[in-house]
């Protein structure tokens, strides 16, 4: 058997394959498909302090290779998520990822403070793509310093692994990870969506209520492949990598790219059942690669001749 299991700081991931952020709810939605037990992480909807309507609909659109999402991050607040949720999760195995979202500096702070004395979560996913009211609707995670703040206002309140998330519209996504580093994080994961459009001609109105909305999926695996690539290059920290994954073969590209683990999303949404075949697919084609662990395989790639 091959040995799939990472590790970030002191945390173990039995298995590469972590569900990713918003893409799966807060986990007992996908009970009745799937074995949660098998998977190698999961990580939340994002969590703000306050419980959030998100955004009117529609809010999702099919695009030829992947979707559009414009949810607003829907969601039902830190009390209710620490009283409902966490005590279904007691029931499994998997390390937690929370992804903490904020409108401030003081909003991740709310959450994390008020989480971290629950034994049943493992990790922080900060998602710092989320609009910052402070700076006129900025994601943190465009700009270093941005990115430093709040990560240093979080480092002093946990003992957890703090984990960033990036958005891929920094001019150098490379230089958010190291601020991340810089500023305390254990891990980075990336990336979050891309901001697209779809029009409808016939009325030439958008799509999606919002306008504009994330777009994942097939379509951003060679865009989130290079900055997987880029950052991988830069810092030493470990990187979940993600974007458009819907197989084994992706899933171990990310890894030869330098993930250390992967995060399945839109693929979730089309089937349920997608991150196992992806596990099981992954695990089949390593020893035809002639690696008996995915640590022989991370950062692997080599000049083209
Ligand atoms: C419907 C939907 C909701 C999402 N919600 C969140 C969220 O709450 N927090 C977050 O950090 N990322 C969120 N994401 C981004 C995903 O976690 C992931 O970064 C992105 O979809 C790229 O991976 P994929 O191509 O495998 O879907 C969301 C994505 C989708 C499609």
């Amino acid at each position: 058997m091959s040995d799939l299991s990472f590790s970030i700081g002191p945390l173990r991931f039995p298995n590469p394959v972590v569900l990713a952020s918003g893409t799966a709810g807060y986990g007992y939605e996908l009970e009745p498909y799937i074995d949660l037990d098998l998977l190698g992480g999961f990580i939340t909807k994002g969590i703000y302090p306050a419980p959030r309507a998100g955004n009117p609909s529609p809010r999702v659109y099919e695009t030829p290779s992947g979707m559009l999402n414009a949810i607003g991050l829907q969601g039902i607040g830190m009390v209710r998520f620490r009283d409902e949720v966490l005590p279904f999760w007691e029931r499994y195995k998997p390390p937690l990822g929370i992804n903490v979202a904020g409108e401030c500096p003081e909003d991740y702070a709310r959450v994390v403070e008020y989480l971290d004395s629950h034994p049943r979560i493992d990790f922080y996913e900060i998602n710092l793509s989320c609009p910052n009211v402070q700076t006129g609707g900025r994601s943190p995670s465009w700009f270093p310093e941005e990115t430093k703040r709040i990560l240093s206002t979080l480092r002093p309140l946990t003992k957890r692994p703090l984990i960033a998330k990036l958005s891929p519209h920094a001019r150098s996504v490379e230089e958010i990870a190291f601020a991340a580093q810089e500023a305390g994080a254990d891990g980075v994961s990336l990336i979050n969506t891309f901001i697209g459009l779809a029009v409808d001609l016939k009325s030439r109105r958008p799509m999606l209520h919002n306008l504009f909305g994330g777009v994942s999926g097939p379509a951003v695996k060679p865009m989130a492949l290079a900055m997987v690539y880029k950052v991988f290059q830069r810092v030493s920290l470990p990187i979940l990598g993600m974007g458009g994954i819907v197989s084994g073969r992706d899933l171990l590209e990310f890894i030869v790219a330098g993930a250390s683990g992967v995060q399945i999303g839109t693929a979730t949404i089309v089937d349920p059942q997608a991150p196992l075949r992806i596990l099981r697919e992954a695990s089949e084609l390593l020893p035809s690669l002639g690696c008996d662990s995915l640590g022989e395989l991370r950062g692997s790639l080599k000049p083209y001749r």
